[in-house]
């Protein structure tokens, strides 16, 4: 964690400034609180993303297994000049934009007058606007930590003055939401984007053993990104998990349509975490994430649920994810 300050706190790195919102260290106290007492626990995904999470997320981005980042990444490169025409002029707002790797072919085709990204990872946006300011040195661009999750509206700035907002959403996200807080946070984007479009990138289900390799690549990429949880609370809440006392595990559950992460106790062990103290029985699972699949059709309900008119979508030549444009119904 960067900051523990709930004050905007403006800081500039060569061109691209940064606004950081990152939820105070003892929110996160209180979210661990909440989880720890959920049955099963389990923790808020962005948990998961501080400047190591982000890096190691990369990483398993570039394994042979997850094909979504390389298949979207396509996609958005040869539909980048039909999505600009769709989506029209304004500035752009990526939620979650991690390495900001995706939204280049769109700044390109369609010259927005800006370019916003928000993460909870701070250092890791400041890197990632710097690299893309310098490959696109027209486009002004801000970047803004916060949980978007929870963000009620944009913070105050001159980019933002004015200006017709498309919302960018890609990378299927919003799959680590279960259906109630998909719409809840679908609805709170229609608010953050004040009427502009919403486009929103969804994976697809697939089979289980192509979903299950994914989401537990060889390398143990995805395992260390599991962990990296445990270490991120001892080093930012002052716990005091032993990572290896846990192990990792990734399932499709169909009913669901949705891939269930979680670190498993491998014993009975008690964790003291910011002063308190939790016993973990043996085998008792801590849900790091879900990654929620949406066939087209799930995507058409779940848009409309939270208030959003379906208006197209652009598939890979395997059908294996989406990119849906969406604009607020009235
Ligand atoms: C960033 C939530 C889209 O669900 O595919 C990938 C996260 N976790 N491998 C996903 C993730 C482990 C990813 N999302």
């Amino acid at each position: 964690m960067t900051t523990t300050s709930q004050q905007p706190d403006y800081t500039t790195d060569r061109k691209t400034e940064l606004i950081d919102l990152h939820p105070p260290a003892a929110d996160m106290e209180q979210l661990v609180r909440i989880g720890l007492n959920r049955c099963p626990r389990q923790l808020p995904a962005w948990f998961l993303y501080d400047e190591e999470g982000s890096r190691l997320f990369d990483r398993i981005c570039e394994q042979p297994e997850y094909s979504l980042t390389r298949t979207e990444i396509a996609l958005l490169d040869s539909s980048a000049p039909e999505i600009a025409a769709a989506i029209g002029e304004g500035v752009i707002v990526e939620f979650g934009a991690g390495s900001a790797q995706k939204v280049g072919p769109l700044l390109e085709a369609a010259h927005p007058a800006a370019y916003v990204a928000l993460d909870i990872s701070a250092e890791h946006l400041r890197k990632a606007t710097t690299a893309l300011q310098q490959r696109h040195p027209r486009v002004p661009m801000l970047g803004i930590c916060c949980d978007h999750s929870t963000l009620s509206s944009l913070p105050e700035h001159p980019l933002l003055r004015k200006q017709r907002r498309i919302g960018f959403f890609p990378g299927s996200s919003l799959g680590n939401f279960e259906q109630d807080d998909a719409i809840r946070v679908l609805r709170q984007f229609k608010q953050l984007l004040n009427g502009g479009p919403l486009l929103l990138g969804l994976d697809q289900p697939k089979s289980k053993v192509r979903l299950e390799a994914a989401y537990n690549d060889a390398a143990g990429i995805s395992a260390a990104f599991a962990r990296n949880l445990l270490h991120r609370l001892n080093a930012d809440l002052g716990a005091n998990f032993d990572p290896q006392a846990f192990s990792y595990q990734a399932g499709w559950q169909a009913e669901q349509q949705r891939v269930q992460m979680a670190l498993i106790s491998r014993c009975d062990q008690v964790v003291r975490i910011a002063g308190e103290r939790w016993s973990f029985q043996c085998d008792e699972p801590l849900i790091t994430e879900y990654s929620l699949k949406y066939s087209p059709e799930r995507a058409v309900a779940l848009a409309q649920q939270a208030g959003w008119r379906w208006l197209r979508r652009w598939h890979d030549p395997e059908d294996d994810l989406s990119l849906h444009l969406l604009e607020p119904t009235d």
